[in-house]
């Protein structure tokens, strides 16, 4: 089971000999020019191995193609016509982009690049994993072509807010000496369609840049490439001057040529920046973006919109750390090098249980975005708690954000469409480590395959992902889909943080258990303010933080009325009573003590329903994951009587059911 862990959703796993007799391939694999490093020269070994494992049939991998046998062909658009291939039928396919074509016994994956050929291959073993025979010809492109993954592994091998064990990239200072866990993350990433990663920290030590550690890198970029996975590094700023000059970029790019950019976070959290030098955060991208340049097109300079003032004064009740990322990088827009993306975190905070979207959105109209969302469950759970997040990512990505009072949802805004840009992006923080589930839980890695999925395409149903991911992951019976397709992002939002108040986790250290004191009374501007009688941010505009003005007119009205505003927002928005009323007629003291109980009770099914997969799935993963469930089970619970019993001594009203105050 170990190994069948390291393989994620690539398991391969044998499908009944009915089936396997049943159903003929082609009885040869064509690979179209390709060298040992390429993705094609991967994606022929990936079939042969893939159909063995799901069919059990013996496929031999040639170079050449013979018109006389059926055979699956795997190669670019361009390498499929110099063989004197027809590819009349294949639509205009953007960077990474496929055909697929199924069609009796002829197989014919052409990528417009041989990264898109990898990802057809991918494409049609998951098709065969899961049953799915269908004579298919179709085309499929990116909706995006940054869709990167970023770990915040340190040069010690820590990982900061990892939550599965050690780097598989580094320990003592420096890169590991094995890895065969790095091009294993790699095949699970391009399974995905995931084209890029930053290795590092973003909180970043200038040491990566020592000669061995360069070396080191270009051993891990070596270890990707076959996977069409391109490196990148997260560069403290203050690099260029430690370092003595950026030359330095010239000795990383003969390590690795093909290096995907820099992250950078600039001026936050006690980063240095270019502010500390009295230069715009647009000078700042500029010169790191400059240095990227000469070596041509497609490398890009990803500088974090994650920049806010952490020594705020709560008692001014103007202050607001969700304006601050506008307030910082707003009055730029137009100002970065197109080779610059500026990558926002999806809320104004930082990754809570609900947010609406960032403004900064709406106020980038001239310059490349990235959205930043969070695989590794930093305030949801941290892999303990099951809690599935494209639902929460679909609040973001279906989102109308109505500049200029025109339809502009953030999905067409993140493919360029909406802004008329030709550069857009994903990054989600991953931090996979050691761990031999990655993640650190079996569960927990239906949000990296999803990520990857709705990178790709944002429209795709997040359920029917779900069910993808349990098919590859655990098999196809109908027991096993249907149990796995749980409530857990609601049931996790209801025995934490409630109606926008935020995740209510302690904020100071852990990120994990239930601390709702800890949100106020300090400098972070993660407030909730709430006191005897009130509780909720006014961010409105007539009388509040004005934050509701950074959206565009059709937004903030929306929001700056208290009517109009959604439940599960309010308090995001708005400072009331205890006592407010909902359009659901309840108050909000009552809501809270109401939605803490539904989502306690909701995480207590979890572990009965899980058990109904005993003897359906290995007994390792059933077990392992039975732990974590009724681990969730119990924590809920605690989670539930720590923020009702805090908000019942706070405000001394009761529960109108007569349960919160008893104990
Ligand atoms: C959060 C997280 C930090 C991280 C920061 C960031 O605040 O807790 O560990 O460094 O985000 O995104 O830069």
């Amino acid at each position: 089971v170990a190994e069948n862990g390291l393989d994620g959703w690539l398991r391969y796993a044998a499908l009944p000999s009915d089936i396997q007799k049943s159903h003929a391939t082609p009885s040869t694999i064509v690979v179209l020019n390709s060298s040992e490093t390429s993705p094609v020269y991967t994606a022929g070994k990936e079939l042969q191995k893939g159909i063995h494992g799901i069919l059990g049939h013996e496929l031999e991998v040639t170079g050449t193609t013979n018109n006389t046998n059926a055979s699956i062909l795997v190669g670019t658009t361009e390498s499929f016509s110099s063989v004197g291939g027809n590819t009349t039928e294949v639509p205009h396919l953007k960077d990474d982009g496929f055909w697929l074509s199924i069609e009796n016994a002829n197989v014919y994956i052409l990528g417009q690049n041989e990264r898109g050929a990898l990802y057809g291959t991918f494409e049609y073993l998951s098709m065969l994993a899961q049953r799915n025979f269908s004579q298919v010809a179709y085309a499929t492109s990116p909706s995006a072509p940054i869709r990167w993954v970023n770990e915040w592994d340190n040069l010690d091998g820590s990982i900061e807010r990892g939550f599965a064990g050690p780097s598989i990239f580094f320990q003592n200072g420096g890169v590991v000496d094995d890895l065969a866990r790095v091009s294993q993350y790699a095949r699970l990433l391009a399974s995905i369609r995931v084209n890029g990663i930053i290795v590092n920290n973003v909180n970043a030590n200038f040491n990566l840049l020592n000669a061995s550690n360069m070396a080191g890198l270009g051993r891990v970029a070596n270890a990707m490439r076959p996977y069409g996975v391109c490196i990148g590094i997260s560069l403290n700023f203050d690099s260029p001057r430690n370092l003595s000059s950026l030359m330095t970029t010239d000795e990383l790019y003969e390590h690795v040529p093909d290096l995907a950019g820099f992250l950078v976070k600039a001026n936050s959290e006690d980063q240095p920046g270019p502010l500390t030098y009295n230069r715009t955060l647009a000078d700042g991208a500029n010169l790191f973006a400059r240095a990227l340049k000469p070596h041509g097109n497609g490398i890009v300079m990803l500088f974090r919109a994650f920049v806010y003032d952490h020594h705020l004064n709560e008692s001014n009740w103007k202050n607001d750390r969700a304006n601050h990322a506008v307030d910082f990088f707003g009055h730029l827009d137009g100002q970065f090098d197109d080779n610059v993306f500026i990558q926002i975190k999806y809320g104004p905070i930082d990754f809570q249980v609900r947010e609406p979207p960032s403004p900064l959105f709406a106020n980038l109209l001239g310059t490349n975005t990235a959205i930043e969302l969070q695989v590794t469950q930093e305030y949801l759970g941290q892999q303990s708690h099951l809690v599935y997040l494209p639902p929460l990512w679909k609040t973001i990505l279906d989102y109308d954000l109505r500049i200029d009072g025109e339809p502009s949802v953030m999905r067409d805004i993140l493919s360029g469409g909406r802004l008329n840009r030709s550069l857009s992006g994903y990054a989600a923080v991953v931090n996979v480590g050691t761990n031999t589930t990655w993640l650190g839980s079996h569960l927990a890695m239906s949000n990296l395959y999803a990520y990857g999925r709705l990178a790709w395409n944002p429209s795709d149903d997040e359920v029917a992902v779900l069910q993808d991911w349990t098919r590859l992951t655990f098999g196809a019976g109908k027991t096993i889909v249907d149990t796995i397709t749980m409530e857990s992002w609601p049931a996790y939002e209801n025995y934490t943080g409630n109606l926008g108040i935020q995740t209510l986790t302690d904020i100071l250290y852990t990120h994990f258990g239930p601390n709702p004191a800890s949100q106020d009374d300090n400098s972070w501007g993660q407030w909730t303010r709430a006191d005897a009688d009130t509780i909720g941010m006014d961010r409105t505009v007539s009388n509040g933080t004005g934050f509701f003005s950074q959206y565009p007119a059709q937004v903030t009205a929306m929001y700056e009325d208290i009517n109009t505003t959604p439940n599960e927002l309010l308090l995001w928005f708005h400072h009331v009573p205890y006592t407010q009323q909902l359009k659901s007629g309840k108050t909000v003291i009552q809501h809270f003590y109401d939605a803490h109980y539904a989502g306690a009770a909701t995480a207590q099914m979890f572990p009965t329903q899980w058990a109904a997969l005993e003897g359906l799935v290995d007994h390792e993963r059933f077990e392992e994951v039975m732990f974590r469930l009724e681990y969730q089970a119990g924590r809920a619970i605690v989670w539930r009587d720590a923020i009702n019993e805090f908000y019942w001594s706070k405000s001394g009203i009761e529960d109108g059911a007569g349960r919160v105050g008893k104990h």
